[in-house]
């Protein structure tokens, strides 16, 4: 049997060092949990930054992909094919919307989401040409494009790969004022938001923003455009984020568990208003609509409704608050989220920071990763039993309280 130092050196010699993996090389998983290469088991608590909603290797989704895939993979959109059509009508009448435009990764879900609000400027409101704005808040992540890192206030993110995209402004989050004042300029075409800032370190804007967003957007005819990459499909305790105030998006992005963890499958769902200003030719991808990820998504999204996830998301999510609200250690000074997005704030303590917490995490049986240097996402699947969850919280006490 090969070790894990094995893979670890493999990545290192062949692979560009984009990534900062916690030492830990996984070879299977099945719902809740992921083994590594020498057979120890772990609870998933990041969820492939909640790609993995349905838990690992679902069978049902699965299923669909084994079917689909000895029958017919790819057409392109050159010609149509006979799932296209059902995933259309189904994925539109799941969210409510009048048309879909499939694409694969999230990133992508967000370009399309930026150029059909681009059009929709021009064509609609009366923007003049070349003109148009969209507006994002600070923190904003989705993704590693270009477009993506030039609406980025991460250093990380955008330093050395300029010149950047123009037409983009940033306010901060959660600040219906700061909105308010850029949505009066006529050439503002969107506003671009996640309900809850995922990579920002799990950030809960306060309650009334995403109804206040929604009036401002209408307001000063802005399309509101929720991305809901990480939030949607039933991660934050309902189907969408969104869901939890009166703040219908007219665009919304999806993508990661669209998939259920399988491959990369996005959406952009909007009504005909917005979607027909885009004629052919003007946008698409190869892989965008293609067989396996239509039987794919259709399934995926049939699991989260019919197994409850949103519901067990939320009522897990506030047990998992309460509890970790109650370790007492001065190691965490914040625990936020909702549903089963969470997030904890550490303090570095003897030297110990979030990284080393991860670490121990990782010895204990439970696979967490740290972001921006002080905080602890914890997203496990959304499959999770309230006895598991339990065992999970014993993990995460212990790990902290023996630092
Ligand atoms: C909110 C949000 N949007 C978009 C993306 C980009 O998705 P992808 O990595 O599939 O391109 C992410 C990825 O983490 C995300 O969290």
């Amino acid at each position: 049997m090969k070790t894990s130092e094995h893979y670890i050196k493999l990545e290192d010699k062949y692979g560009a060092h984009n990534y900062h993996p916690l030492p830990v090389v996984l070879s299977k998983g099945k719902g809740v949990f992921v083994w590594d290469v020498t057979g120890k088991k772990y609870y998933d608590f990041l969820s492939a930054y909640s790609a993995v909603n349905q838990g690992h290797c679902h069978p049902k989704i699965i299923g669909e992909l084994n079917k689909q895939s000895s029958v017919l993979t790819l057409t392109s959109r050159a010609f149509h094919n006979d799932t296209l059509g059902e995933y259309e009508k189904y994925i539109t009448e799941f969210f409510g919307y009048d048309k879909v435009l499939p694409m694969n990764t999230g990133v992508e879900g967000g370009e399309t989401a930026n150029k059909l609000a681009r059009k929709w400027g021009y064509i609609k409101k009366g923007i003049s040409n070349n003109k148009a704005r969209i507006i994002f808040a600070k923190g904003n992540f989705w993704g590693r494009t270009l477009a993506a890192i030039s609406s980025s206030d991460d250093p990380t993110s955008y330093e050395g790969f300029g010149p950047y995209m123009p037409g983009y402004d940033l306010i901060p989050y959660d600040d219906l004022e700061a909105l308010e004042n850029e949505l009066k300029d006529p050439n503002v075409a969107a506003f671009m938001v996640e309900p809850i800032q995922g990579e920002a370190g799990v950030i809960v804007p306060s309650e009334g923003y995403l109804s206040g967003v929604r009036k401002l957007c209408t307001k000063y005819n802005v399309l509101f455009i929720a991305d809901e990459v990480q939030t949607g499909i039933a991660r934050t305790g309902k189907m969408l984020a969104t869901d939890y105030e009166d703040a219908r998006p007219d665009i919304l992005i999806l993508g990661k568990a669209l998939s259920g963890g399988v491959f990369p499958v996005s959406a952009v769902l909007a009504d005909d208003n917005i979607m027909m200003c885009i004629k052919p030719g003007e946008h698409g991808s190869t892989y965008g609509g293609n067989p396996l990820a239509n039987k794919v998504a259709i399934a995926a999204l049939e699991v989260v409704k019919n197994e409850h996830l949103a519901e067990n998301s939320e009522r897990l999510g506030k047990i998992f608050r309460r509890e970790l609200e109650k370790i007492d250690s001065d190691m965490i000074t914040l625990v936020r989220g909702k549903g089963l997005l969470n997030a904890i704030v550490i303090k570095p303590k003897n030297g110990k920071e979030a990284w080393d917490v991860c670490l121990k995490l990782r010895d204990n049986g439970l696979l967490a990763k740290p972001t921006h240097g002080d905080i602890i996402r914890f997203a496990p699947p959304l499959v999770i039993t309230e006895d598991q969850l339990m065992d999970c919280i014993d993990i995460i006490k212990k790990t902290i309280l023996s630092f």
